[in-house]
């Protein structure tokens, strides 16, 4: 069998037999097929498409194109992900509450990709903190303390390593078998048998429609229900950041804030953390219902476990967790300038990729793959969809590295706010569960 004609049957609109999608998954993985062939036939699928039962292969395949773990963390591993967004802190929020309540968290994150924040990047803004640890200290960790977050080993899902940077220079990243393929072989990989997927929906998420934000998840959890896991996915709102703080560092500050119960438990990103993580703890075992798991959690909010389960993690992972009794300990950015709102008006909609893309130009995120990320800076919203703002009144703390940069970024993000004369209601959060069993508004 050779590469082109499996190119040629998929730009006919042809299905590909599991052992065609076997060769492009370990041609992508070992070096043996070049990046324009695989270009081609990734651009093939994007226009073409594939079926529920070529994606479940191709998903298995990149899976098994490196190490496929089998962790014995004393308990289901279970681990979540959001497909991407600004502001989007829960993991940092709900890992340690999650394992507070005897759950086994398993957490593979990614770094920041275009105007989308990652987890390990947040991470590495406190001091001192290892993201890369060898997998059998990644595992004990989670044994001993019920929490682990790291990145992806070069050993874990290569084919996706490499066909994920060819994506993102073909324009190719928007297929939904594509990203259900990414998204679920890692997780195979690394052994989680119990997967919460957020998948965000938007005008700050990769999938902008409820539709296809429904037609992904449903996607997923296919796959991984065909694949023997627990998988449920979560439709959730990317219409503005999630937390009000957008940038490493006051990301990681924010969800401090909350796990030290300094932010209300109702605001979005405590709200949205508490249920995924809830159907972690039902993924997991450690509740029956999706009520008694966050009653559950917010108790361990309330008593404060989930802070001191982030600094045994981030203890035991190296880093100074002094930070989480003094959040001053984080890096800290020069210029902390206040942005005036220019009318009077309700805050009606944000375009949530602009707001993620200033700060990315600020230095939060990269432009080029080799890019030093500045920890200390971003922005903080101080308003959200639904306020009314006063002219002159302050509606964004900018934490620039220069005043040059704070005055390009306060630009920038005025062209991303729209106003309204007329009050208007705040940004939805939940909008449907995806489960086995099929679709649920929320
Ligand atoms: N996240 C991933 O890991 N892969 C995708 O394709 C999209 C988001
Ligand atoms: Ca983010």
């Amino acid at each position: 069998m050779d590469f082109l004609s499996i190119i040629e049957d998929k730009k006919r609109g042809r299905a590909l037999s599991a052992e065609q999608i076997r060769m492009f998954a370990d041609g992508a993985a070992t070096g043996s097929v070049p990046d324009y062939q695989l270009s081609a036939l990734l651009m093939a699928i994007r226009l073409n498409g594939m079926n529920a039962e070529e994606t479940a292969h191709l998903t298995m395949a990149m899976a098994q194109s490196g190490n496929m773990l089998q962790p014995d963390v004393g308990g289901v591993p279970v681990d979540k992900h959001s497909t991407g967004g600004v502001g989007d802190t829960t993991t940092l929020v709900l890992a340690p509450l999650v394992a507070a309540c005897g759950g086994k968290v398993l957490k593979m994150s990614g770094r920041g990709l275009g105007h989308t924040g990652g987890t390990v990047d947040k991470m590495e803004a406190i001091p001192g903190m290892r993201v890369t640890l060898p997998e059998s200290e990644f595992v004990d960790i989670v044994r001993r303390i019920g929490c682990a977050v790291v990145g992806q080993s070069a050993e874990l899902a290569p084919a996706d390593k490499r066909l994920y940077a060819l994506r993102d220079v073909t324009a190719t990243v928007d297929s939904i078998p594509l990203i259900a393929s990414s998204v679920l072989s890692k997780k195979f990989a690394s052994g989680a048998r119990a997967i919460v997927l957020d998948v965000k929906t938007g005008s700050g998420a990769l999938m902008n429609t409820e539709e296809d934000s429904i037609r992904l998840a449903k996607a997923m959890v296919d796959i991984g229900t065909l694949a023997g896991r627990y998988v449920t996915a979560v439709v959730s709102g990317m219409q503005e950041p999630l937390g009000s703080h957008v940038g490493n560092a006051l990301e990681v500050k924010e969800a401090i804030d909350v796990l030290a119960g300094r932010v209300d438990e109702n605001h979005p990103l405590c709200y949205v953390a508490v249920y995924l993580g809830a159907h972690m703890l039902l993924g997991g075992g450690q509740a029956q219902t999706l009520e008694e798991a966050k009653a559950m959690l917010l108790s361990a909010l309330r008593e404060g476990r989930g802070l001191a389960k982030l600094k045994e993690m981030i203890r035991a992972q190296g880093g100074d967790d002094r930070v989480c009794d003094d959040v001053g300990l984080l890096p800290q950015a020069p210029c902390i300038v206040p942005l005036a709102a220019p009318e009077d008006g309700y805050l009606s909609a944000t375009d949530c990729t602009a707001l993620g893309r200033a700060a990315q130009l600020m230095g939060a995120g990269r432009i080029r793959k080799e890019d030093e990320i500045d920890p200390a800076v971003g922005f903080v919203m101080e308003k959200r969809i639904g306020d009314f703002v006063r002219k002159g009144e302050n509606i964004c703390t900018l934490h620039a590295r220069s005043m040059e940069s704070a005055k390009e970024t306060g630009e920038r993000i005025l062209s991303a706010l729209t106003f309204s004369a007329v009050p208007c209601g705040k940004a939805r959060l939940l909008y449907d569960l995806v489960d086995c069993t099929g679709v649920h508004p929320l």
